[in-house]
């Protein structure tokens, strides 16, 4: 080959090699009931389901050049494991809708305390226009922010925040 072309190559992929180990670490995760999206209840919470959600976010992270991962689970306990795995996996940002968990659920929001990542919870609904037992989070207080009504646009928003969010402000 070519050393010019050669040399090239070599570079372009040392640099992705650099990338994939500095590039920011993104991770989503969804609580129980969110596999439902696209049937359930659409009214409350839209038509799009979160594979289509997910396949979206991934393509924006792999635009902005930052690695990315989506876990949904249905169980607390796997949903604590994850977290913890994120701690372990060096992830910088979560982005966190952890459903009807945010309404019950001190063991996730330990979870999120022990590994210190910094996050965003989103909500596609208004919890605050819903039911009272709605209104209580245990998790708003050590997020970043919320984001909560805006439907499936909310966890791109919570994503563009991500991609600019840095632990200095
Ligand atoms: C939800 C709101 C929760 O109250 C509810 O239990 C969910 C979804 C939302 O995205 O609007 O499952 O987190």
């Amino acid at each position: 080959m070519n050393p010019i072309l050669a040399a090239a190559l070599q570079e372009q992929r040392s640099i992705i090699r650099a990338n994939m180990t500095t590039a920011k670490n993104i991770l989503v995760i969804n609580g129980p009931n969110l596999n439902l999206l696209g049937s359930r209840e659409p009214d409350q919470y839209g038509t799009e389901t979160l594979k289509g959600i997910e396949a979206r976010l991934a393509g924006l992270a792999k635009q902005a050049g930052v690695r990315f991962a989506a876990y949904q689970s249905n169980s607390e306990a796997d949903l604590v494991d994850r977290i913890q795995q994120a701690g372990r996996d060096k992830v910088d940002f979560i982005i966190i809708n952890p459903a009807a968990y945010t309404h019950t659920s001190v063991a996730m929001r330990d979870a999120l305390a022990a590994v210190g990542i910094p996050f965003v919870e989103v909500h596609l609904s208004n919890v605050f226009a819903r039911e009272t037992f709605r209104h209580q989070s245990y998790f708003t207080d050590l997020a970043v922010g919320i984001i909560s009504g805006l439907g499936a646009k909310g966890y791109e928003l919570a994503l563009e925040f991500a991609l600019q969010y840095s632990k200095r402000g």
